[in-house]
């Protein structure tokens, strides 16, 4: 009888099985391709040129380089390539990290200057060298060996918000090196610093001074991850950013830590983040939202996961977590994607694009802001 039993199972069981995988396949989109939302629509622009790209039959890594090289590209997105806000000497320095599923095969640089495109960078360390992580001055080397031109990546937009911020430093009698000099008129001192900067820029349109100001005080992380699958289930990943906004020289957040800033096993699905990438390290972001959905959870429950185990690096304080932005992209082997915030926002939350569908979508969040 059991033999019996087995025996049907078995023959249901090579029937069944071949009808699932079908289904799945045919109710997964061909093409997918997710990201950070961005300023200017620019996560969805990557998205959909990721899209394209893979459409025309070109390689997933390929497909997401081309996506957010319109970001690298674009002097309003001040997080990522020309444009990006600088470091604290006015210098942009970028950071970019990238993997092709198929091959399983990965590069990045960090730190690195003058190449407006830094992601495409980390894809020549992935293809040319037996290296996997060049930084600063040896990356720019590279670049340069590799055929990038050398181009200054700060916007005037940028070297007033850096300028701004700079005069935001003060002592405690209010003094900054970078204002009027004490022997100045007393009407040219002790200003506010939006006052301060209507007078020495007087032909810059106010809402980029009042952008200025503000990033004076919040200092900005922005950053694009772009994840894209084709129709054969081949998956890449890429991040690319300017890190943090007046960071000390050198500095180096999650975005080009392979496993922080970005993961992806081919066998399993991707995941990449954008925000404050010191508490993405903390928890090894990437990684951990991949091995969560490997042991079983969906890429919702992976990330919002990972985003608890932030959440616990500060015993779960929340006045200390509102100082902190994080969010997670995921996209799984078999289509489901999300992204998940660790803070509620009315903005929207990724890009994605299915076929030939690019559009806007909201994040779920672990927590909400109270008041
Ligand atoms: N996530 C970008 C950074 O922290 O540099």
């Amino acid at each position: 009888m059991s033999i019996a039993f087995s025996r049907r199972a078995a023959i249901l069981g090579a029937a069944a099985f071949p009808m699932i995988r079908i289904v799945k396949a045919q109710s997964r989109p061909k093409f997918i391709a997710i990201s950070s939302a961005n300023r200017n629509n620019g996560g969805v622009n990557a998205c959909a040129k990721a899209v394209e790209v893979m459409k025309a039959g070109g390689d997933t890594l390929d497909a997401v380089i081309a996506g957010v090289n319109i970001v690298e590209l674009d002097p309003r997105d001040n997080s990522v390539g020309y444009g990006g806000l600088p470091n604290e000497d006015g210098i942009v320095e970028l950071d970019a990290s990238c993997v092709h599923g198929p091959s399983r095969r990965m590069g990045a640089v960090g730190a690195i200057r003058n190449i407006k495109t830094p992601s495409k960078v980390a894809q020549r360390v992935l293809l040319d060298t037996d290296h996997m992580f060049l930084v600063g001055e040896g990356a720019l080397r590279f670049a340069k060996a590799e055929g990038f031109e050398e181009e200054n990546l700060l916007t005037e937009e940028s070297r007033i918000a850096w300028l701004a911020w700079k005069r935001s430093l003060r002592d405690k009698n209010g003094h900054t090196n970078w204002g009027p000099g004490l022997d100045a008129p007393p009407s040219q001192q002790k200003h506010g610093l939006l006052e301060d900067l209507r007078r020495d820029f007087p032909h810059v349109r106010e809402a980029i001074l009042a952008q200025a100001v503000d990033y004076a005080y919040n200092p900005p992380h922005g950053t694009i991850n772009c994840i894209g699958m084709n129709e054969k289930g081949e998956m890449s990943t890429v991040t690319t950013t300017s890190g943090m906004a007046w960071k000390i020289p050198g500095r180096c957040g999650d975005s080009p830590i392979i496993g922080g800033g970005l993961w992806l096993d081919q066998d399993v699905g991707g995941a990449g983040s954008t925000g404050r990438g010191e508490e993405n390290l903390r928890v090894a972001g990437a990684h951990t939202v991949v091995e969560n959905m490997r042991h079983g959870m969906s890429p919702k429950e992976a990330a919002l996961d990972a985003l608890k185990r932030v959440a616990r690096n500060f015993d779960n304080d929340e006045k200390r977590l509102a100082l902190v932005e994080l969010s997670f992209y995921v996209l799984r082997k078999d289509g489901e994607y999300c992204a998940a915030s660790l803070w509620k926002s009315d903005a929207p939350g990724f890009a994605v694009c299915t076929d030939g569908h690019a559009r806007a979508e909201q994040a779920v969040y672990l927590l909400e802001r109270k008041g």
